[in-house]
């Protein structure tokens, strides 16, 4: 795992967002995958910048993690609309080359299934963006998800409906169930960026990088990945033993 330390979210999404244009520059028809909630909103923002200037995703595919069961594709709080507003609108990406899981479909077994099957035609994930939830899930795998959990139907913790609450305009809106790639789908990922903000993340941080592998925190998944890369802000860094380490050897990489 490669942890970089940043003065703030704003120089974290930078790097991270040089990381991925390089990459799309590299691979015209890189398959992303993508992330809702506050936390990937400055680093699509530097995605649209690298459009703007020339980077074209004509030929990008992406999968995102997870879709709310229950909310229309069209529906304003859907991760769906959450996406076409703060991205691909705002990109020459190909809407039909954006898949988001449906969160109104009827055989949910059946649509996961077909949802995996759609990642592994294109090739698989080539680079899986992640936020941490304040309880360490990614996509939304909870605590004690399966580490090799595919994609399927979940049930949301209530630190989660409680978390994301601040999106919705009653708290009792924030739909109970969601379709999400599993942990052991992420973990296929060529590679994984993951990017935490804020210390209400880092007690999540601390137990994703420094704690056992434990689907306690399903974030500490990663530590099995042979390819992750975490950007924190000062703030979600603070509970971490070994900062100085981290800042010791993102200054010292080899070219
Ligand atoms: P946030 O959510 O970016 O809105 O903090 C992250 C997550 O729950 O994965």
């Amino acid at each position: 795992m490669d942890v970089f330390i940043c003065k703030d979210s704003e120089e974290a999404s930078r790097l991270a967002g040089e990381q991925i244009i390089k990459q799309i520059r590299a691979n015209p028809a890189l398959v992303l995958g993508l992330a809702t909630g506050s936390t990937p909103l400055r680093l699509y923002k530097e995605l649209i910048k690298a459009c703007q200037t020339g980077t074209d995703f004509s030929r990008v595919r992406s999968f995102n993690l997870d879709e709310y069961v229950g909310l229309p594709s069209d529906h304003p709080k859907s991760y769906r609309t959450f996406m076409n507003d703060n991205l691909f609108s705002h990109l020459n990406i190909r809407l039909e080359n954006t898949h988001v899981p449906n969160g109104m479909a009827h055989d949910i077994p059946a649509h996961c299934a077909a949802y995996e099957a759609e990642i592994k035609a294109a090739g698989g994930i080539d680079v899986q963006v992640l936020g941490i939830g304040s309880d360490g899930h990614i996509g939304f795998n909870e605590p004690t998800s399966s580490l090799a959990s595919r994609t399927r139907i979940v049930t949301l913790a209530e630190q989660t409906l409680h978390d994301n609450a601040r999106f919705f305009a009653n708290a009792s809106d924030v739909p109970h169930y969601a379709i999400s790639m599993g942990v052991g789908t992420i973990l296929e990922a060529k590679q994984c960026v993951m990017l935490c903000f804020g210390a209400n993340k880092a007690k999540a941080v601390k137990g994703a990088i420094e704690g056992g592998i434990s689907q306690f925190n399903p974030a500490s998944a990663l530590q099995m990945h042979p390819n992750t890369v975490v950007y924190l802000d000062e703030a979600a860094a603070t509970d971490l033993q070994l900062k100085d380490d981290y800042r010791w050897a993102s200054t010292h990489k080899p070219q």
